[in-house]
C-alpha cells in the first residue's frame, strides 16, 4: 500500500506536533474546568480517579487516535473509514468519527463563551480593577460580566473570530511558534501563582483537599465527571488529536509524543489546582462555587500581589492563548470534513463552521442571564452541553476509538505505527487498549446509571 498523504500538509517536525497537540490539550480544561470540577466533587478522590483515567484510558486512547489519524490522513470520519477499508472491515466505524466532529462543534460553542470571560478579564486586569478587592467585589465582578448577555456575546464573537482567523490560514501556520513561546510562559506564571498562593493562602488545606481522597464525597457521578474531565482536558474522543495525528510525519514516534503531551497537560492542571485552592481556603469562597471559581479566586490573589495588575494581565492573556490553541483544534475536524467531503475551500469551511458554532454559542451566553432559570435536569443549556459532551459523548467516542484501534486495526498496522518505543510498550498498549480501557469506560458508564447499586 502506498502511504497516504494529507491534502492539508504535514507538521515540519515531531516537536511541532507535540507543541500543537499540547496546545490543544492545555487550555480552559486545565485552568478553568479542572479546579471547578474537583471543587464540586469533593477534591482528593476526584483527583485520583482523574489521574487513573489519564493513565489507563487517556494515554492509550491518545496513541490510538494519533495512529489512526496518521494512517488515514484525512478528517476523523474519513480516516476511520479509510483504515477500516484497509483492514477489510465495515465502514460503519466512520460514524464514530462523525460523532466526534459533532462533539467538537458542541464543545466549541460553550468553550468560546468561557474563553470570552478570559478575554473580558484582560482589560479588567490591565485597568488595575483587581487591586485590593474583597471576595464580595470579586464575585460581583464575575456576576456583573455574566449577567449582561450583550457583553458576553461581544467577547464570544471576538473569540470565535480569532479562532476562525487561524483555521482559515491552516493550523500549521503560526501555531507552532505561538505555542513554543506561550506554553512555557503560561507554565512559569502558574508556578509564580502557586508560590504566591502558598504565601497568602491556606496551602496546607489546599493540598489536603486536592490529594487526600475521601471517596464518600465522590459518589457515582463524581467518578463519571472525573473520567469526563480526563477526556476533555486531553482533547480525546472527538478527533482533535486524531486530526493532528493526520499531519504527523511518518517516521515520528507516537508513544513518546503521547506521554509528553499527557504529562504536560496533567502538570498544568495540578499547578492550577495548587494556585487556586489555597486562595479558596484562605478566603470566604467555596470550593464548589462552580464555573466562576477561577475567575473569582485568582483576581483576589492578584489584587494583593506586588505588580499584581501586570501579572494578572499577563496571566489572562496567556489563558486566552491556551483557550485559543484548544479552540483551533476543536474547529479542525469539522473544517477538514467540510473541505474533504463537501469540497468547500478552507476559507468557506472555516467561515461556515465558525458561524454555526457562534450561533449555537448564543444558547450558552443566555444560560448565564436570560435563560438562567430555564433548566432541564437541574442544568442550564450551558450545563447540559458541558455535561453531555464531556461525560457522555467524549467517553463514548473514546470507547469506540479504543475498540477500533484494539480490535479492528490489525496487529501489523498498529505495531508499525507505534514503533520507536521500548519493546515492552507495544504489547502493553495493545493489552490495555483491548481489555482495560474499554472495560473501564463501560464500567464507569454503567456505574453512573446505577447498574452496580445492589
Ligand atoms: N483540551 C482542551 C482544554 O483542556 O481546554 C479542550 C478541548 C480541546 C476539549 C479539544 C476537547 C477537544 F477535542
Amino acid at each position: 500500500m502506498i502511504p497516504r498523504t494529507s491534502v492539508h500538509g504535514e507538521w515540519s517536525t515531531r516537536l511541532a506536533f507535540i507543541l500543537a497537540a499540547t496546545g490543544s490539550a492545555v487550555g480552559l480544561g486545565n485552568i478553568w474546568r479542572f479546579p471547578y470540577m474537583a471543587g464540586e466533587n469533593g477534591g482528593g478522590a476526584f483527583v485520583i480517579v482523574y489521574l487513573l483515567c489519564v493513565l489507563l484510558i487517556g494515554l492509550p486512547i491518545m496513541m490510538s487516535e494519533v495512529l489512526t489519524g496518521r494512517r488515514g490522513r484525512r478528517n476523523p470520519m474519513d480516516s476511520l473509514k479509510a483504515v477500516a477499508e484497509d483492514e477489510g472491515r465495515s465502514t460503519i466505524w466512520q460514524y464514530a468519527g462523525a460523532m466526534g466532529i459533532i462533539t467538537g462543534v458542541l464543545i466549541l460553542s460553550f468553550y468560546s463563551v468561557v474563553a470570552g470571560w478570559a478575554l473580558a478579564y484582560v482589560p479588567n486586569a490591565a485597568r488595575g480593577l483587581f487591586a485590593g478587592m474583597t471576595e464580595i467585589q470579586s464575585e460581583m465582578m464575575f456576576d456583573r460580566l455574566t449577567a449582561n448577555p450583550w457583553v458576553l456575546l461581544g467577547w464570544h464573537t471576538l473569540f470565535m473570530a480569532m479562532t476562525v482567523a487561524v483555521t482559515i490560514r491552516g493550523v500549521r501556520h503560526g501555531l507552532e511558534k505561538a505555542v513554543r513561546i506561550l506554553m512555557p510562559a503560561l507554565f512559569v506564571l502558574l508556578l509564580v501563582m502557586v508560590g504566591y498562593a502558598m504565601q497568602i493562602g491556606d496551602f496546607e488545606q489546599a493540598v489536603e483537599f486536592l490529594f487526600r481522597p475521601d471517596f464518600a464525597a465522590l459518589g457515582t457521578n463524581g467518578v463519571l465527571a472525573a473520567m469526563g474531565q480526563a477526556f476533555f482536558t486531553l482533547s480525546l474522543g472527538m478527533g482533535a488529536i486524531m486530526i493532528y495525528g493526520s499531519y504527523l510525519p511518518s517516521k515520528a514516534s507516537i508513544p513518546g509524543s503521547a506521554v509528553a503531551i499527557a504529562l504536560t497537560d496533567t502538570l498544568v492542571a495540578v499547578l492550577a489546582g495548587l494556585a487556586i485552592f489555597p486562595i479558596v481556603f484562605g478566603s470566604l469562597l467555596e470550593p464548589s462555587a462552580g464555573p466562576g471559581l477561577v475567575f473569582m479566586t485568582l483576581p483576589l490573589a492578584f489584587g494583593q500581589m506586588p505588580y499584581g495588575s501586570f501579572f494578572a494581565t499577563v496571566f489572562f492573556v496567556l489563558l486566552v492563548f491556551g483557550a485559543w490553541t484548544s479552540a483551533i483544534s476543536l474547529m479542525e475536524p469539522i473544517v477538514t470534513w467540510l473541505v474533504e467531503r463537501v469540497n468547500l475551500s478552507r476559507v468557506s469551511a472555516s467561515l461556515l463552521a465558525g458561524g454555526g458554532i457562534w450561533l449555537l454559542g448564543i444558547g450558552s451566553v443566555l444560560s448565564f442571564n436570560l435563560w438562567s432559570e430555564a433548566t432541564l435536569f437541574d442544568r442550564t443549556f450551558f450545563g447540559m452541553l458541558d455535561d453531555l459532551t464531556a461525560n457522555i459523548m467524549l467517553p463514548l467516542g473514546g470507547l469506540l476509538i479504543a475498540l477500533f484501534a484494539g480490535w479492528v486495526v490489525s496487529r501489523q498496522v498498529s505495531a508499525e505505527e507505534l514503533e520507536g518505543a521500548p519493546a515492552w510498550v507495544y504489547p502493553a498498549w495493545r493489552f490495555v487498549i483491548r481489555y482495560i480501557t474499554p472495560v473501564a469506560v463501560l464500567a464507569i458508564f454503567l456505574n453512573a446509571i446505577g447498574v452496580f447499586q445492589n
